[in-house]
């Protein structure tokens, strides 16, 4: 069922059961992902905001001590005292990929022959995607786990949110590669049925890496059959949950001309891979001063040096500011769509506590946009 245009955030709020945060970097991601799950939260759900990358703020405002990074959720305290709770968590790639080899492994010997595998070892924290791969296993679990109403997924700067959506489909991909089929068949069929092409492959790799390597792989591969299908399984539903109708993408961005131009090419990635744009969030917005009147400017032009020019000189600046501003404004307005586009001032400080949030989410999904709950 397709949403009904320009539904408030506050509704989306409270309807969606996965929201997710992206767009370019330093905009206020984590900080809109933190103050949605508050506000969500407060209204009575169950709510958990998972961060992809461990962003310091976010431990911060939530009060998770970096150090003690943990794979389970922990409780915010003294976020909510209704009837709502509010989780948070931190995705560490490594010790996520181990938990799940472990997990899904058909018993301890397949395990260990994983967990010990060199190839394994190499790329469990530092392949490319590993922490998009083990992402979509944590996603599928809360989302799916019944545990929490709302999941909100902060996500890293726009290259790599593309790459987390991306994910999915690319290892549904990667598992259904001839190359992979290949390597993952029992040596004898392997050996039987390898093709010119594998072969070629086979016999470039151990010129160039030397045979240990390509056994170690193939290995590997091997070891992961069985662990494979659930992985493939899980990735194709979690492609399918980004694009359900109960979850909202919010593309936070500020007006900043950088920025606007990432969050287009964002907003364009999101329309191209059916995934649900409901808001956009143009954060970090300055105030626009009250113009003069063009005598006051005028004679405030005349002035010689002083204190009183510098402050003429200070809002012609920000006026200047405020006018670009409202060209890039225009510009997020258009690439939205049929989405919400909600500007946000630029506090006095940082949003560090959950007063902050509180103070964001009211002006983000104030709570009288929508019904209340039964
Ligand atoms: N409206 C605002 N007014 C003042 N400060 C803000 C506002 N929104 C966010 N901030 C501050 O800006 C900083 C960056 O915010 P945040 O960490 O949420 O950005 P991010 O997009 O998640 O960054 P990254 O791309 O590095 O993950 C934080 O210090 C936060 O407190
Ligand atoms: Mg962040």
């Amino acid at each position: 069922m397709s949403k009904p245009p320009r539904t408030s955030l506050a509704s989306l709020v409270h309807q969606s059961e996965l929201l997710v945060t992206c767009g370019p970097g330093g905009v206020g991601k984590t900080t809109t992902a933190a103050a949605l799950a508050l506000s969500a939260a407060r209204e009575g759900r169950r709510v958990i905001v998972v961060t992809v990358d461990p962003a310091r703020r976010l431990a911060d405002a939530l009060g998770i001590d970096g150090s003690a990074r943990s794979h389970d959720p922990r409780e915010v305290a003294g976020a909510v005292t209704g009837g709502g709770s509010l989780w948070a968590l931190m995705l560490d790639a490594e010790t996520t990929f181990d938990r799940m080899i472990t997990e899904r492994s058909a018993d301890v010997a397949q395990a260990q022959s994983i967990l010990s595998n060199p190839v394994y070892r190499s790329i469990a924290g530092s392949l490319a995607g590993a922490q998009e791969y083990m992402a979509i296993e944590r996603l599928h679990q809360l989302a799916t786990g019944g545990e929490f109403d709302l999941v909100v997924l902060d996500t890293p700067p726009s290259r790599h949110a593309i790459d987390l959506l991306d994910a999915p489909d690319r290892l549904v991909k990667f598992f259904g590669h001839p190359m992979y089929r290949a390597l993952t068949m029992p040596s004898r069929s392997f050996a039987r049925v390898t093709n010119a092409t594998s072969a070629a492959f086979v016999w470039a790799v151990r010129r160039l890496a030397g045979p240990t390597v390509v056994e170690d792989t193939i290995n590997f591969f091997r070891a992961l059959s069985g662990i494979e299908v659930g992985l493939r399984e899980r990735a194709a539903e979690v492609g399918r949950i980004l694009r359900a109708p109960t979850t909202t993408f919010v593309l936070v961005s500020s007006p900043r001309a950088e920025a606007v131009d990432e969050a287009h090419h964002l907003a364009d990635a999101l329309a191209a891979g059916g995934f649900p744009l409901g808001a956009v969030i143009v954060n970090l917005v300055h105030p626009t001063p009250t113009p003069l009147s063009d005598v006051a400017s005028g004679n405030l032009h005349a002035l010689a040096d002083g204190a009183l020019s510098q402050q003429a000189a200070f809002h012609r600046e920000l006026s200047a500011l405020a006018c670009s501003e409202r060209t890039q404004v225009a510009e997020l307005e258009a690439a939205a769509g049929p989405a919400v586009v909600i500007e946000v001032p630029m506090f006095e400080g940082d949003i560090h506590d959950l007063a902050g949030l509180a103070a964001l989410a009211g002006l983000l999904a104030p709570s009288e946009e929508h019904p209340v709950r039964a």
